[in-house]
């Protein structure tokens, strides 16, 4: 107890050339943007780092961070410290509203009866899994309401934060965290822990089978993920990379999405859609062209 408290007073202060090389490493490996201006929250997420490492400065951090070692046995929880994970059920419901009324009634438009459609959704930074689970309590109210037609999902979540995917895999939440979701849902898709103590809840099996969650660094060059998905959703991510990121990882993004398949994108990350083969739909919803538009865009210029 006196040695934590002794280390959580020590004037741990980062140097601004250590917050300068933190600062390249966290930009160039996960895209972030790291200006001046985040020193203050740098210093403050890996302080914790410091204290459970024993260590006494961040030069001596960042020296263990850069090693061998640390690059193996750090770098993991050095992600989970500086990556921003805030997440919630239904965050940003018109976006659910839109895809349960529009996206996937035009999605399986004239599919005959009987004819199974399966329709892959990938969820791009899923955070600790409300956004897959979400999606998930979509789309199966969706095929609960459209009976004649035989709709399967496959809900892809990735993210870069092991200890989110870990969550995202349990889903596990406290009670406070489910109150977004409509009670007609919560009944249908959410399971009271036994020990009505724990106050928390968890997703019901039945969809949890339907979300596959894996690591995925968004700024790789190339995403390990199979052409022709129907819906992603790429929400409040973009806004932490710089423009040439941004504009990259769209077009990555446009490469994985099939024709006249959705992309979803966070309030604020507005999209200039004309350097894109994407259509505005809605606010920060995209449609892709379909191939014979954009080939005739590009027999035209
Ligand atoms: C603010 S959360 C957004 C979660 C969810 N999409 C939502 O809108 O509620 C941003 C997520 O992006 C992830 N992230 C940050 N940089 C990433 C990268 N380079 N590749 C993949 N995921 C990344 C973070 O780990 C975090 O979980």
């Amino acid at each position: 107890m006196a040695e934590a408290f002794f280390l959580t007073n020590t004037n741990f202060h980062m140097p601004d050339r250590t917050f300068k090389k933190l600062g390249n490493f966290i930009h160039s490996t996960l895209g972030i943007k790291m200006p001046a201006s985040k020193k203050q929250m740098v210093e403050s997420r890996l302080r914790k780092r410091l204290i459970e490492l024993k260590m006494k400065s961040y030069n001596e951090y960042c020296d263990y961070l850069f090693s061998p070692d640390g690059i193996e046995e750090e770098l993991p929880e050095f992600i989970n410290q500086i990556t921003t994970n805030k997440t919630d059920f239904f965050r940003e419901p018109a976006h659910f509203d839109y895809l349960e009324n529009h996206a996937l009634p035009k999605l399986v438009k004239g599919l005959p009866p009987g004819r199974p459609r399966m329709i892959k959704i990938w969820c791009t930074a899923c955070s600790r899994g409300h956004e897959p689970y979400t999606l998930a309590m979509v789309v199966n109210e969706f095929a609960a309401k459209n009976p004649r037609l035989t709709l399967n999902f496959s809900i892809l979540g990735t993210d870069i934060s092991p200890r989110v995917l870990k969550a995202s895999r349990k889903a596990v939440y406290p009670h406070e965290e489910i109150l977004p979701v409509p009670l007609a849902l919560r009944k249908k898709y959410l399971l009271r822990s036994k020990n009505k103590k724990d106050d928390l809840v968890r997703i019901i099996p039945r969809l949890r089978k339907m979300v596959t969650v894996r690591q995925m660094n968004l700024i790789e060059k190339t995403l390990d993920i199979k052409p022709g998905i129907d819906i992603v959703f790429c929400r409040n991510v973009m806004i932490y990379f710089d423009k040439k990121t941004q504009d990259e990882l769209l077009v990555k993004i446009c490469s994985k999405l099939r024709s006249n398949g959705y992309l979803f994108m966070g309030h604020s990350e507005v999209i200039q859609s004309q350097n894109y083969p994407l259509i505005p739909v809605a606010p920060t919803v995209y449609i892709k062209k379909n191939d014979t538009i954009i080939g005739q865009r590009v027999m035209n210029e």
